[in-house]
């Protein structure tokens, strides 16, 4: 199967990236948000992406122009009809991503691939909800999702050959790199990244050396990007203790549990730069 066209459903923060990059990359997207003004935001972000590109030289304005005129906003998932795959880029709400399957399944093609990028639902319980569980399976991008070039693709007990073949292509046309994994809460990177941030705010909390010391650390001293807590305020603290707690209760391992002060900044309000604030302060832009 060759896909052509795509649904995003949910146009935040990943459903907006991932949106851009599937419109940038050739294909019909259309995107789906559940209130008008998310949606007018989500889209006039994604255009205003597509211009920094062009600003910047590193996209072409006809390519620019084209990427704008494939993408079309929807409040109604029965306009994915036509589509080849969706991604679900929604809430990380278990509840909400079950209806929002059980809807897709019913008003989408029969050939059609259902994805979600959730980072700690179970992808197997999503494809429960559908009658075509063979064409479920997650395809986890990461923030920001027009830069980075890893996509997890995760196949349930269920998902069949076909779909994990064919997503996998999808995403090389994307420019992006596919690696396979079962559905385990975390798969892998989050897996392995999620104890590394908490083990960051433990440091911190326990007065071992300061944010700025321990961001500096892990740039210079292993080379990363950017710093656990610059990272953590990039991803979003409520996300990470979010995804951090999901992955306790399936594991029950100490690793896994949120320190504290983690819990005290989302209570706080401090959720990064979503907020304006979480271990740093991000004025608004
Ligand atoms: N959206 C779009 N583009 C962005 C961006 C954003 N939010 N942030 C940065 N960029 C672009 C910049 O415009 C720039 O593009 P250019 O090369 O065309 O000028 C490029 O990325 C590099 O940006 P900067 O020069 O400003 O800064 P850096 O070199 O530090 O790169 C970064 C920024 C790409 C975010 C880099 O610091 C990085 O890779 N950080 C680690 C990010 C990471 O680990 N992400 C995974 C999070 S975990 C996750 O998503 C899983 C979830 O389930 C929790």
């Amino acid at each position: 199967m060759t896909i052509s066209k795509v649904g995003v459903v949910g146009c935040g923060l990943m459903g907006g990236g991932i949106a851009q990059v599937v419109a940038q990359s050739g294909y019909q997207t259309t995107v789906v948000e559940a209130d008008q003004s998310f949606l007018d935001r989500g889209l006039q972000n994604i255009h205003r992406s597509l211009d920094g590109l062009v600003d910047k030289g590193r996209l072409a304005s006809e390519q620019r122009d084209a990427a704008k005129a494939r993408l079309t906003g929807t409040l109604r998932v029965e306009d994915l009809g036509g589509v080849d795959l969706v991604i679900e880029a929604i809430t990380e709400n278990p509840v909400i991503k079950k209806e929002t399957f059980a809807r897709l399944d019913r008003f989408c093609a029969p050939h059609a691939l259902l994805a979600s990028n959730t980072s700690s639902c179970t992808i197997t319980e999503l494809a429960a909800a559908t009658k075509r569980p063979a064409q479920v399976l997650g395809l986890h991008f990461f923030n920001p999702a027009p830069v980075m070039k890893l996509v997890e693709v995760i196949r349930t007990i269920l998902t069949g050959d076909a779909a994990i073949k064919t997503a996998s292509a999808f995403i090389q046309s994307l420019g992006k790199t596919p690696v396979a994994a079962q559905d385990t809460t975390g798969f892998i990177v989050n897996r392995l990244l999620v104890p590394y941030l908490l083990e960051a705010v433990r440091l911190l909390e326990s007065g071992v050396a300061s944010k700025e010391d321990i961001d500096q650390a892990m740039k210079l001293g292993c080379g990363y990007p950017m710093g656990p807590f610059t990272l953590l305020d990039l991803v979003g603290l409520d996300t990470t203790l979010y995804v951090a707690e999901v992955m306790f209760q399936e594991f029950r391992e100490a690793r896994f549990a949120p320190p504290p002060l983690l819990r005290r900044m989302v209570l706080a309000g401090h959720l990064g730069r979503k907020s304006g604030k979480g271990f740093y302060d991000h004025p608004a832009r």
